[in-house]
């Protein structure tokens, strides 16, 4: 067998090929099934991206129609799920909600048939359709609140919001926010997507594909960093402070939360829609504060770090977004889940097409032919 040199991470191992999504780390170019972000963001819609990344190309006026309507009429969660949902402690968090949520979901719909396209199709459907539905009924489920109906009038922006508030979106913040879910829908073979390809390849249902990657997705590194920041900019609460912090988490030898890259080596493309995404929301319900400090962090970050490639990412400016739309900050990473969803749906399909199975192998540095030694002898 040949044997590979080992990278940590992984980095720079192709672990499958795809031709979903394509990222230049260089330029800073990503491409979902060849076309550009900035191009999807300005005249695209989610649910229109969503097929155009799981079927592989831009669905014609009917075929758009058929998903949208399949995705509306498919929003509304068992109730036994809701039930569920309640006996989570308040005090929990959204991701952990949403991952044990769409894990309970594949106990409803216990047959694999992973060869029917009709399977597929619907199984694509239901956790589009449920995932905002889960996020938002889990937000107002620990305010002791009843969860709200889906509201089947509302495309699928506006209703996520209208589950969560309670109220119908401003229109422009729920134009932003569909916006905000064709910039996070799909990455490459980032970890989250990568734990769902190896949960795929093991011929599970497509609901413990979800959960995995929700739970691989939570953590600070990947899409939790998104929270971090938010915490971050509070934290370091004015202007002026921006400097002494950066100089002392480098000192520490600390991250600094929503910079550096594994791909990226420039400023990341979806970071560049997203700040001008919160510039347009501070025009219309006034300016963030915060965003002043995230400014000054981005310049002194590359003031210090540019020599190492390391610039804003996807999830610094997210979250400034978020908070100018009134959503609590632990719900900012469900949010990356509920548009990853899609992206994770893709792969597993992209899996399926071609499955083999993940066992990669380790390099053992442990001992050998040691004997056992019984307990009163440790
Ligand atoms: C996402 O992979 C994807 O595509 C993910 C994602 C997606 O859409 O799916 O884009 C979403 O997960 C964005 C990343 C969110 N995470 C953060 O913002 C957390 C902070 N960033 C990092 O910890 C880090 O940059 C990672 C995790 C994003 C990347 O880690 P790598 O590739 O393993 O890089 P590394 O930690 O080995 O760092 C390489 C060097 C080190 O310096 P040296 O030891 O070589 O001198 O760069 C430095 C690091 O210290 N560095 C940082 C830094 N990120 C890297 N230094 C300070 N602050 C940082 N944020």
């Amino acid at each position: 067998m040949m044997v590979c040199e080992y990278k940590p991470g992984l980095e720079g191992i192709p672990a499958a090929q795809s031709s979903i999504s394509h990222v230049d780390g260089q330029k800073g170019i990503l491409e979902y099934r060849g076309i550009r972000i900035e191009e999807l963001a300005e005249k695209s819609s989610f649910l229109e991206t969503a097929y155009l990344l799981i079927w592989g190309e831009l669905p014609n006026k009917e075929e758009l129609e058929a998903f949208e309507h399949e995705v509306r009429y498919h929003r509304r969660i068992k109730y036994r799920i809701r039930d569920m949902m309640k006996c989570f402690p308040e005090s929990g968090h959204p991701m952990d909600a949403l991952q044990a949520s769409a894990a309970a979901l594949g106990l409803f719909y216990s047959l694999r048939d992973l060869h029917n396209p009709a399977y597929i199709r619907d199984s694509v459907v239901r956790l589009l359709a449920t995932i905002p539905t889960m996020v938002a009924a889990f937000q107002l489920m620990r305010k002791g609140n009843d969860p709200v109906r889906p509201r089947d009038d509302l495309d699928y922006a506006a209703n996520f919001l209208y589950m969560l508030n309670e109220k119908e979106p401003d229109p422009l913040a729920a134009k932003i926010f569909d916006i905000c879910l064709i910039l996070h829908v799909e990455h490459t073979m980032n970890a989250s997507t990568f734990s769902a390809r190896v949960t795929a390849s093991t011929l599970t249902d497509p609901y413990a594909v979800v959960a995995s990657a929700v739970g691989t997705l939570g953590g600070p590194l990947h899409g939790g960093a998104n929270e971090e920041v938010i915490q971050m900019l509070e934290e370091i609460g004015t202007v002026e402070n921006v400097r002494p912090y950066v100089d002392n988490l480098l000192q520490r030898k600390a991250k600094i939360m929503g910079f550096g890259h594994r791909v990226y080596k420039v400023k990341d493309p979806r970071a560049t829609v997203l700040q001008n995404l919160a510039e347009q929301l501070f025009a219309k319900f006034g300016h963030d504060k915060y965003y002043d400090i995230a400014l000054e962090m981005e310049q002194v970050v590359a003031e210090k770090l540019s020599g190492k490639g390391i610039y804003p990412n996807v999830d610094f400016y997210s979250g400034l977004v978020y908070r100018k739309m009134g959503i609590p900050t632990d719900l900012f990473t469900p949010i990356f889940a509920i548009a990853r969803v899609a992206g994770w749906l893709a792969h597993w399909k992209e899996q399926l097409a071609e499955n083999r199975i993940f066992r990669p192998t380790q390099i053992y540095n442990g001992k050998h032919e040691i004997t056992y030694l019984p307990i009163d002898q440790r």
